[in-house]
Formats: C-alpha cells, sequence, structure tokens
C-alpha cells in the first residue's frame, strides 16, 4: 500500500471513500463542512446515537455525490482524555479491514486534530495501522485472483509536509512486520531452514546487514550439539543465520537471537493434531529477528546489533533424538534431553551461549514461542517477560506501553533453576512433570546458558500467531515484537 500526500482542499481531493476520525463529543471541525454538503446526516447519526466517536466505532455513509469522494466513513477515538497512539493505529487497521471489505483500492483522510500529539506521531501511526490492517495473505487462492481486495493507495489530505519522514518510517517499519506475517504464514514444507537463510541473505543485501548463513558442517564443526540434536530427525540440514549491523564502533552492541523451528512436530513425543496444526509458527522469533535488524538497518539505528537465527525442523524419525539422550552443548554443558517437544530451548541454549562467546553483547535478548504455559498464563496478546536485570526490565516494559505490543514479567526466581537440574547431566530439558510454571521453567533452562550478560527472554508463544482478526492484526503470523524491539531500540540509542 502506497501512502500519498495529499495538498488540497478535502472537497477536491477525489477517492472511493474519505475516512474521518472522530473524537467524543469533539468540536467537531471538518466534520461540520462534511456535514452541511451531507444534509445533516453526519449530526443526524451523532444525535440518533448511530455513531458515538467509541474507539474502533466505525459509521459510514454514501456520499450521493454531495461529496468528491464516494462514500464517508467515520472512525471513532473515544474521549480526547483517554487518547493514545495505539487507540490511532487501531482505529485505522479497522479501516483499512472495511476498505478492504467493499474490495476499494484508494481511500483517503485527514491528519486528527489532537492536544495531545504531535502530527508526525499521528501519521507514524495512522500509517502504521492502515498498512498492517490491510494485509492479507492469499499467495495460494487462484479462484477470482482479480477480484481480491487489495488497497493500493491511501492519501493523506494535508498541506503538512513534515510529516513526510514519519510515512517513511512507517513504511520501512510496516514492511519488516508484513515481511515477518509472510515467513511465519507460509507452509513448513516451503520455509525450510535453507530457504530461510536464503531469504535473510536477500533481505541483508537489500537493507545493508552483514549475514553469514553456517551450513551443517560448520554447526557440526562449532559442536552445536543442541542445535544437531533437534535436527537429527529431519531430512532438512539446519542452518545458523549470523546477522550484523554495526554503524558505530563506540555504540554499545545488542544480541537477538530467535528460535526458528521451521515446523514443530513435537518429534519422538508427537504432538496432537490440534496442538500441531499451527507448527509452522515456531519460526516466528527467528523472522522476527530478521524483521528486526532491517528495520534497524534501514532506519540507521545508532547501535549496534546483532542478530541470531538457530533453524531446523523438529521431526520424528529412525534417526531422530530420543528421550534420555545427552547433548553437549556448544558451551560445553550436557543437557538430558527428556522431551523432545521442549526442543525452543535446546537449539535456544546453544545460540545464546553462542551469541556471548562470539559477540561480548552489552545485552541479549531472545525472542521464542517456547511454552504453551505462558498462552495458557497470558493469552494470545501478550508476551512473557524474564529477566533478572531489573533496568532491562523496565526499559522492554516502556517499549511495550509506547509500541502498544504489550509484555508482561514472569518472575525468574533462582529457585526455578532447581527444576531443571538433572541427576546425570548438567541440566534437563523439562521442568515439573505436571508442567507448573511452565513458561518459567522454560526460562530457567535458558539462564543456564547465559553466563554473564545482562539478559531477558520474551515468549511469543502467544502474540506470535493468533486466529481471529481484530484492529491492525490479521489472522495467521502477527509479526509481533518487531514494533516493540524498534521502540526499545529507539529509545536506547537516545539515552
Ligand atoms: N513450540 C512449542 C510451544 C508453543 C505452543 C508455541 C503453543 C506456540 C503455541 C514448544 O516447542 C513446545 O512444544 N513446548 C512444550 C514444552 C513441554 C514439552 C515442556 C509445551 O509447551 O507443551
Ligand atoms: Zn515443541
Ligand atoms: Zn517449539
Amino acid at each position: 500500500m502506497d501512502i500519498e500526500i495529499l495538498n488540497r482542499s478535502l472537497f477536491e481531493a477525489k477517492s472511493q471513500l474519505l475516512v474521518l476520525p472522530v473524537i467524543e463529543s469533539q468540536e467537531y471541525g471538518e466534520l461540520n463542512e462534511v456535514n452541511h454538503k451531507l444534509n445533516n446526516a453526519v449530526k443526524d447519526a451523532i444525535k440518533d446515537k448511530e455513531f458515538e466517536a467509541k474507539p474502533n466505532q466505525l459509521y459510514s455513509l454514501n456520499t450521493l455525490n454531495n461529496l468528491s469522494h464516494k462514500k464517508i466513513l467515520l472512525v471513532g477515538l473515544g474521549k480526547e482524555e483517554d487518547l493514545t497512539l495505539e487507540k490511532i493505529r487501531q482505529a485505522y487497521g479497522s479501516c483499512s479491514k472495511y476498505a478492504n471489505s467493499l474490495k476499494i483500492k484508494h481511500y483517503s483522510t485527514i491528519l486528527l486534530k489532537s492536544k495531545k500529539f504531535k502530527p508526525e506521531e499521528i501519521t507514524q501511526v495512522l500509517v502504521e495501522g492502515a498498512r498492517l490492517g490491510s494485509y492479507q495473505f492469499n499467495k495460494f487462492k487462484t479462484k477470482d485472483k482479480d477480484k481480491l481486495s487489495k488497497i493500493n493507495l491511501l492519501s493523506i489530505i494535508t498541506s503538512n509536509k513534515e510529516i513526510a519522514h514519519s510515512i517513511k518510517k512507517a513504511i520501512i517499519l510496516t514492511d519488516s512486520v508484513l515481511l515477518v506475517r509472510d515467513l511465519v504464514n507460509n507452509p513448513a514444507s516451503l520455509k525450510t531452514p535453507t530457504y530461510i537463510a536464503e531469504i535473510a541473505k536477500k533481505v541483508s543485501k537489500e537493507s545493508g546487514l552483514k549475514c553469514t548463513v553456517l551450513q551443517k558442517p560448520q554447526i557440526e564443526k562449532l559442536k552445536m550439539g543442541a542445535l544437531l540434536g533437534v535436527a537429527k530427525g529431519s531430512t532438512q540440514p539446519p542452518t545458523f543465520v549470523i546477522l550484523e549491523y554495526r554503524p558505530n564502533k563506540k555504540a554499545k552492541t545488542i544480541a537477538f537471537v530467535g528460535k526458528g523451528i521451521t515446523f514443530d512436530s513435537g518429534g519422538i513425543n508427537l504432538k496432537p493434531w490440534d496442538g500441531m496444526k499451527d507448527m509452522r509458527d515456531d519460526m516466528a522469533g527467528a523472522s522476527t529477528v530478521l524483521g528486526l535488524m532491517r528495520t534497524a538497518a534501514l532506519l540507521r539505528l545508532n547501535i549496534n546489533l546483532v542478530g541470531l537465527m538457530p533453524l531446523t525442523e523438529n521431526m520424528p524419525s529412525g534417526s531422530a533424538m530420543k528421550p534420555g539422550d545427552i547433548l553437549t552443548t556448544y558451551s560445553g554443558k550436557n543437557i538430558e534431553m527428556l522431551h523432545s517437544d521442549a526442543e525452543g530451548r535446546l537449539i535456544l541454549a546453544d545460540a545464546l551461549s553462542f551469541a556471548e562467546k562470539n559477540f561480548k553483547p552489552d545485552k541479549i535478548i531472545d525472542l521464542a514461542t517456547l511454552t504453551g504455559a505462558c498462552v495458557i498464563a497470558l493469552g494470545t496478546n501478550i508476551a512473557g517477560l524474564m529477566s533478572k536485570n531489573k533496568d532491562l526490565v523496565k526499559d522492554l516494559l516502556k517499549a511495550s506501553e509506547d509500541s502498544g505490543e504489550r509484555i508482561w514479567e514472569l518472575p525468574l526466581y533462582d529457585e526455578f533453576k532447581k527444576e531443571v537440574e538433572s541427576s546425570i547431566a548438567d541440566v534437563k530439558n523439562i521442568g515439573n512433570p505436571k508442567g507448573y510454571a511452565g513458561a518459567i521453567t522454560a526460562g530457567a533452562f535458558l539462564s543456564e546458558f547465559v553466563e554473564k550478560t545482562t539478559w531477558a527472554h520474551l515468549d511469543i508463544a502467544g502474540p506470535a500467531f493468533i486466529e481471529d482478526a481484530s484492529h491492525y492484526l490479521t489472522p495467521g503470523g502477527t509479526g509481533f515484537g518487531v514494533r516493540l524491539l524498534i521502540q526499545f531500540l529507539l529509545n536506547e540509542s537516545s539515552k
């Protein structure tokens, strides 16, 4: 979806749909003139309480040729004192969904006037919401392909040229989120570890990242026994992608690590159907790392970054790892592998210690669709955050508040480490057999593989993939984490 600034009057600009954002009981401004041209239809709707400007409320009117736009769409934003940027983002997500439902190709809008937020801020979230909400994954649809809805253009009617920069930023960011959604939505048999590594190379080339792909022989040479253990059951070889962005030698370095299980069948501890059907999403963490690195490079953030993507399938077969096996990790520690479906923490173990040893970053943040327990605890809108570092927790919660991507802290007390102690090796890959505190014991396991670096773990099993559409979210992959962590980096680099 392209975005243009249209420096014209609202009454001269033409489109199939004009979106008018409305704050509850605001002086209606432009709305008065529109209302006038529409013979009081807008005021009537408000008077009759058909439209109350509640957040995300939509109300459409046919203009019957009384305006240069075919239809208008009022979108509610609630009360001014409760207005947030997230509400504006969501409102425009809903507008794009509405435009899609009518197969509208071009819509326009005006910039909301608010005492609380600058036009630049409003533009940024408007474009984010509109572009994210318009996304559809229909590359595998063949019927009536030409009739599928696709919004090509959104015109922002304004004389304010200062917003051009915000538009550019929002396009870079949302393109990255949509790249992640596409990767997560693609079928597992297409997006093998080799395929994702190829995509990572292509994206890196386009965005100016350094990209190194380790193939299986190199992974073997490095003795990443946990990643290799998980890969043993698959006919697809694992890959390990290293992305680097180093704009400034003097700036600090942050490493991101993302779980890249391109399909999680559970392995020998095979999942049942309902637990397995969406498991192509188990590489969401790794794709988010790619999306995030792409964004940081294109926005030229002044901070050094490393992105690591350990990639493999988790499959059952005659050559698969067996419960009771011992895996020797890159760090040298031995894992008693008791459950092949707790595979995410295995590949992360190797990637986390690889990050720490080779890049000596100031901070490490990992993202992983790690546990069903986290989905039970927090649902599908909120990711679990685990860290021992209070400042990092604070900074991530602040970025969450600013970006609208929700995270919530789970306590990573030392006592949870006891749950993953093994009687025959250094650690075991499952905690309490009843699954108690399953998200946290997974975090406690990971903590064994970060020796001294400030580190946070985000369990994104809930919000990475959703069934239902709402506002700017669409069913399937969400791209969760890109906006959160870009916000975190923006806050970090302005410290
Ligand atoms: N990939 C799953 C976790 C998951 C569940 C992601 C639901 C997205 C939605 C992970 O590898 C897994 O299977 N974890 C097990 C761990 C258990 C065996 C200790 C789980 O959560 O059941
Ligand atoms: Zn699993
Ligand atoms: Zn998994």
